[in-house]
C-alpha cells in the first residue's frame, strides 16, 4: 500500500490531488455541526498536500441524499468548517463533476483547495451496477493526476470515490487511513492482554459479526446499550419495554455457550435504570438486571454496573469500545457511558491501548466532555473498524494494496 509519505517524496507541486475525506458529520437542525471530528481528522492529510503545492480537491459524502442534490444535505457547512481548520478558503463547487466543479479545479492554484458538492448527490457513487459506479467515477478521475484515500469511515463501501477511483488514478492511503488501520492490526495481531472489548449500542444484530470474532480474540466482553436486553433475555429473564431482538435470542444464547466453552468472559449488567418512558422526565429507578418491571423499559446499565464493568477495564492492557451504555444524549440515562469513558481514560493512563470505535462512542465522549487525547485512539469510523474487527475485506483498503 503506498502512503501519503511516497507521494510526497514523489513531489506534487502542481499535481491535481483527489482526497476522499469522511467528512459525514452529525448536524443539528440549523445545519450546525454538533461533532467535528471527522473534519478534524482531515486536516493533517490535506494540509501535508497543500503545504507541499499540491492543488487539493477535497470530495466527500453527507448523510444519505438519494442520488440528486438535496439542499440539507450541503457539504457547506463541513467546507466551512474545513477552511476555518486549515486557516484557507475552501471553495465548494455547486456540483459534483459538473461545469461548477470543473471550473473550480481548473482555476486552483499551487497549494489551493477545492471542494466538490457531495458524492452522493450523483446517483452512480453507491451504484450497485458496476458499469455505473465506473462511469462516475472516470468522471471524478478526470479532475487529478492523483488519488489520496482518506476516508477511513467509508473504507468498508465499495463505492465510486473508495473504490472504482482508485482502479483509474495512481493511488495512495491517506495520513488518516494509515493511522486507522495501524491502530487495528495492533488490536488482531496479538493483542496484548487482558483484551477487554466493550459493546453497546441499540441492536446486536448490527453487531453479530463482530461478537463471533471477538469470541475468538479478546478476553472479556462487556456488554451494556440496548443490545443487552436481548442477552438478559437469552438468559431467562424478562425485559419489560426495553428493547428486544426476539428473533436474535436463540443467537446470542448460542454466543452465550460459546464463550463458555472458550473461557471468555462475558460480562452483564446487574442493575439497570430502567424508566417509564424513552424521555428525560419519565420516572425512573435503579432495578436488578433479573427483574425489570413489565412497563418499564431499560435506558442505562445502573450504577452498580458500571463500577463492575470498570473493574473489569482496570488491569486491562487492550481496550476496544464501540457503543453507547444508554440513552447517554438525555443526562439521567448518561452514567453508564460516563463511567465507561471514564475507566478507558484510566486505563489509558496506566499504560493501555485504548481505542474508542467512531460514530455514537465519539461523539457520546466528546459529548460528555472528554478530550480525544485522553483516549489512545478515537476512530472516525464505526462501521468500517467493526468490519474490520469482523475479518472483513474491505474494498476501499484492498483496492489500495493492487498496482
Ligand atoms: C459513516 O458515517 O458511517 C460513514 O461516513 C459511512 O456512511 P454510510 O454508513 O452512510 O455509508
Ligand atoms: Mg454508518
Amino acid at each position: 500500500m503506498r502512503t501519503l509519505d511516497d507521494l510526497l517524496a514523489n513531489g506534487v507541486r502542481g499535481k491535481r490531488v483527489l482526497v476522499r475525506s469522511d467528512l459525514n458529520v452529525p448536524l443539528d437542525a440549523d445545519g450546525t455541526i454538533t461533532d467535528d471530528g471527522r473534519v478534524r481528522a482531515s486536516v493533517p492529510t490535506i494540509e501535508a498536500l497543500t503545504g507541499a503545492g499540491a492543488r487539493v480537491v477535497v470530495c466527500a459524502h453527507l448523510g444519505r441524499p438519494k442520488g440528486a442534490p438535496e439542499a440539507k444535505y450541503s457539504l457547506a457547512p463541513a467546507a466551512a468548517r474545513l477552511g476555518e481548520l486549515l486557516g484557507a478558503d475552501v471553495t465548494l463547487a455547486r456540483d459534483t463533476v459538473g461545469v461548477s466543479a470543473r471550473a473550480l479545479v481548473d482555476g486552483l492554484a499551487d497549494g489551493q483547495v477545492a471542494m466538490l458538492e457531495n458524492l452522493r448527490f450523483n446517483a452512480g457513487e453507491t451504484s450497485k451496477d458496476d458499469a455505473e459506479r465506473q462511469a462516475f467515477a472516470r468522471e471524478l478521475a478526470a479532475l487529478a493526476d492523483v488519488f489520496v484515500s482518506d476516508g477511513f469511515g467509508v473504507v468498508h463501501r465499495k463505492q465510486a470515490s473508495v473504490y472504482d477511483v482508485a482502479q483509474l488514478l495512481p493511488h495512495y492511503a491517506g495520513g488518516l487511513v494509515r493511522a486507522e488501520v495501524d491502530v487495528l492490526q495492533r488490536l488482531t495481531q496479538d493483542p496484548q492482554r487482558p483484551y477487554a472489548v466493550v459493546l453497546g449500542g441499540a441492536k446486536v444484530s448490527d453487531k453479530l459479526g463482530v461478537i463471533a470474532n471477538l469470541l475468538q480474540t479478546a478476553d472479556r466482553l462487556l456488554i451494556g446499550g440496548g443490545m443487552v436486553f436481548t442477552f438478559l433475555k437469552a438468559q431467562g429473564h424478562e425485559v419489560g419495554k426495553s428493547l428486544l431482538e426476539a428473533d436474535q435470542v436463540e443467537v446470542v444464547k448460542g454466543y452465550l455457550q460459546q464463550a463458555q466453552e472458550r473461557g471468555v468472559e462475558i460480562v452483564l449488567p446487574t442493575d439497570i435504570v430502567a424508566a417509564d418512558a424513552f424521555s428525560a422526565d419519565a420516572a425512573h429507578d435503579v432495578v436488578a438486571a433479573d427483574a425489570i418491571p413489565a412497563d418499564r423499559m431499560g435506558l442505562d446499565i445502573g450504577p452498580e454496573s458500571a463500577k463492575a464493568f470498570a473493574a473489569r477495564l482496570a488491569d486491562a492492557r487492550t481496550v476496544f469500545w464501540n457503543g453507547p451504555m444508554g440513552a447517554f444524549e438525555m443526562a439521567p440515562y448518561a452514567a453508564g457511558t460516563q463511567a465507561v469513558a471514564e475507566a478507558l481514560v484510566e486505563a489509558t493512563r496506566g499504560g493501555a491501548l485504548t481505542v474508542v470505535g467512531g460514530g455514537d462512542s465519539a461523539a457520546a465522549v466528546r459529548q460528555l466532555g472528554f478530550a480525544d487525547d485522553q483516549f489512545g485512539h478515537i476512530s472516525t469510523g464505526g462501521g468500517a473498524s467493526l468490519e474490520y474487527l469482523e475479518g472483513k475485506a474491505l474494498p476501499g483498503l484492498t483496492v489500495l494494496e493492487q498496482d
